[in-house]
């Protein structure tokens, strides 16, 4: 493992754990993508780059009519000089230009992963773990350097980069695309994968072949959003869950984001992830630097499920931080779908305490509880507690819940404001807007603007003033909507188009000081659920709300597609009542139950309504995810059959040594004439001998894997159940 260089050849060969990547220098001067796949001893060069003359395709130097840049692989690609195939990056000089010229300086390989100064990034412990390879390109014409950086981990078959632009010229510059990579695969046969959704349907699995021209994803929300996810891979025609080829990436970041794939005239595919070009650009002035946000880059031998694996173990442990990035996480009731905006502390404290009987471990206060916060019409912006509701403070509520031996969580939302707000009254022009016109709603509410450094340094404070008077142990951050008329009332004209990215640096810089304020204090990420499902929320706060919808049968789809690159340990799943609030479904509490179980277990119902029948289903369902928490949350996690194929879904948690497992399997409408089913499961020791809990039988692992357990003869719609499986010796 580690990065090797040949002085001779000029070539880099970057070795993960069971991958190559190699990258070749072009007449010393062009930074070419070879290779990147299944882990090779030795590179020389098999698949050596090959020059044509190509119709239609220029030469940058006129006497070599067999070179141009429109027939090679590139690394970072500019437009311009002859490749006119999508561009890495883009800058515009002071005369109007575009044109740049990068060419290869140096390069410096050192041990470990630098920081990423103000952005979100994996990380590592030890320099042991990793590689990072930075290679300088320069355009000494304009004084422009770029530097490329490549990480390597000893233990994930994973490559980061990420670009860092640095004016060293005398004259300004503007970059108006800086995109985070570029692979350039030397055919197309691939299909794509993206995980597109709304509010409700997060993250859907959408495959399709990949066809001539240029398919994209992308977020223009100033969110990383619930529509798209900075994630596409491209998977061989023939690669399922278990076998075959998968090239994943993923954009560690919030905001507006662009992935594409573009197959070109000769069938070679170029893939690119990084902030949004559209409607962005960056004053580079003399001696500033920009730095990109990082992509995470996995590749997989051996289908989807290796690579959601590999993404899974490196953002659980080393992108997730903090106290609580190894900690069971607490089983939690939620007063949202309880009570809406309609409670009191007595009615708080009534749900708390039948929580606490329950055996759930922390109650969390929603939305609510602050300002005059009847509706979702006013108050964001006035974090002091309202007293009509809770008359003797919020100290005195999480005095009473934690002498019940409960853990308290509150909820915020601290980058919105309500127009009906003490903060609007005080700070109009501290919301994103333009002068002059609309300031556009959604939910009534407007954003703040986190460019500003005084507006995050004034809801720094009042969080964590908040968050400093009451022993709170749990934090939900909420944000409702998405930007519009972006623009910012401090920044001058010529950087309007930096406020959004502005925004998601002053919103990084809010949470990393908030975090590391109150290190015990385990956040939660939210979006109007999973809007915000991405790695750089993920960085400051391990774990995020999945989805507003917490109907059992719609998540099965919602957890599915999420965990292709999620870990399960970051998915927050609800019980909650029926019908169910977002579809109207009925189902029962035990495939409620079981759904959730196959996340962080939650509750969000009014738990005083239960009959005595019910809180006995609730109690053995947390105790037995209690036996189970340390399996779901941080075992390894296989997908068995996709609720997106048919009307089964099934999964299994399986911990490191496989002394361990948990299966969970859901079927949603009864057949008439049902086929019997057997389920397969994976993941275990064929050598070892487990028991099924449940059935009390014992059956190889072997047996367990290759013939299958008979799934139970369900009667009726939305079925379940979830089975303990224990080696025995
Ligand atoms: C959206 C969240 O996803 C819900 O869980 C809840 O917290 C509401 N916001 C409160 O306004």
């Amino acid at each position: 493992m580690g990065i090797r260089f040949d002085k001779e050849k000029e070539i880099f060969h970057l070795q993960a754990k069971n991958t190559s990547y190699v990258i070749k220098l072009l007449h010393s001067k062009y930074v070419c993508h070879m290779y990147w796949g299944r882990k090779v001893r030795d590179y020389h060069e098999p698949d050596a780059l090959r020059f044509l003359d190509r119709a239609f395709s220029g030469n940058p130097n006129p006497e070599d009519r067999t070179f141009s840049l429109d027939t090679q692989p590139f690394e970072y690609p500019a437009y311009g000089n002859t490749d006119y195939r999508a561009p890495a990056y883009q800058i515009q000089l002071e005369n109007g230009s575009t044109i740049t010229d990068l060419q290869y300086k140096s390069h410096r390989i050192t041990k470990g992963k630098p920081k990423l100064e103000g952005l979100p990034a994996t990380y590592v412990e030890s320099d042991e773990e990793a590689e990072t390879l930075e290679i300088e390109l320069e355009d000494s014409l304009i004084g422009l350097k770029v530097f490329l950086s490549y990480t390597v981990f000893e233990n994930f078959n994973a490559v980061t980069r990420s670009v860092r632009f640095v004016n060293e010229g005398d004259k300004n510059l503007k970059i108006l695309r800086a995109l985070s990579t570029n692979v350039d695969f030397r055919d197309d046969e691939f299909d794509l994968l993206t995980l597109p959704g709304a509010w409700g349907r997060e993250r859907y699995i959408e495959r399709r072949a990949l066809q001539s021209g240029v398919q994209s994803v992308e977020s223009r929300r100033g969110s990383s959003s619930h529509q798209q996810n900075p994630f596409i891979a491209l998977l061989r025609k023939d690669t399922t869950e278990d076998h075959g080829e998968v090239y994943g990436f993923n954009l560690v970041y919030s905001g507006s984001f662009l992935a594409q794939a573009e197959v070109d005239q000769f069938h070679t595919t170029r893939v690119s992830i990084g902030i949004n070009p559209f409607d962005f650009s960056w004053q580079l002035g003399c001696g500033e630097a920009f730095q990109t946000p990082e992509v995470v880059q996995v590749y997989a031998a051996n289908g989807l499920g290796e690579m959601s694996r590999t993404y899974h173990k490196l953002y659980r442990t080393r992108l997730c931080r903090g106290e609580h990035r190894d900690k069971e996480r607490p089983i939690l009731i939620n007063n949202w779908e309880a009570t809406y905006f309609d409670f009191n502390a007595e009615k708080i404290e009534e749900i708390a305490s039948a929580g606490k009987e329950l055996g759930i471990e922390l109650f969390v206060l929603d939305d609510g509880w602050f300002g005059k916060r009847d509706d979702d019409n006013t108050s964001l912006g006035d974090w002091f507690v309202d007293r009509n509701k809770l008359p003797n403070g919020l100290e005195d509520l999480v005095g009473r819940v934690r002498k019940m031996d409960m853990q308290f969580g509150l909820w915020f939302e601290p980058e919105m404001i309500s127009v009906e707000s003490e903060l609007y009254k005080k700070h109009p022009d501290w919301c994103l807007h333009v002068p002059n016109r609309t300031r556009s709603g959604s939910r009534n509410q407007l954003v703040l603007d986190y460019s500003r450094p005084e507006v995050c340094a004034a809801i720094t404070k009042m969080v964590s003033d908040i968050l400093a008077s009451a022993p709170i142990t749990y934090v939900k951050w909420d944000m409702n909507r998405n930007m519009t008329e972006i623009g910012s009332a401090a920044l001058p004209p010529e950087r309007q188009r930096e406020t959004a990215h502005r925004y998601m640096l002053g919103l990084y810089g809010v949470l990393e000081e908030i975090t590391s304020k109150f290190p015990h204090i385990l956040f939660e990420s939210c979006s109007g659920g999973g809007g915000r499902f991405d790695p750089g929320m993920l960085h400051y706060m391990p774990q995020t709300w999945t989805s507003d919808n917490t109907d059992a049968i719609s998540r099965l789809k919602i957890q599915h597609g999420t965990s292709i690159v999620y870990p399960v340990s970051a998915m927050g799943a609800h019980v909650s009542d029926v019908p169910n609030h977002q579809v109207h479904r009925y189902t029962s509490l035990d495939i409620r139950g079981d759904a959730a179980m196959s996340g962080n277990l939650g509750y969000e119902l009014d738990l005083t309504k239960l009959t005595n029948e019910e809180k006995e289903v609730v109690k053995k369902q947390v105790a037995s995810y209690k036996e189970i928490r340390s399996l779901v949350q941080f075992g390894e996690f296989y997908r068995i059959l996709s609720p997106f194929e048919g009307n089964e879904t099934a999964w299994m948690f399986v911990s490191e040594d496989q002394e361990e497992a948990f299966v969970s399997y859901f079927r949603v409408l009864a057949e008439p004439q049902a086929p019997l089913k057997v389920v397969k499961l994976k993941g275990l020791d064929p050598e070892k001998q487990y028991e099924v809990v449940e059935l009390g039988k014992t059956y190889g692992g072997d047996e367990l894997m290759h013939i299958g357990i008979n799934v139970p003869d369900f009667q009726g719609d939305f079925q379940s159940f979830g089975w303990c499986l224990k080696e025995v010796h």
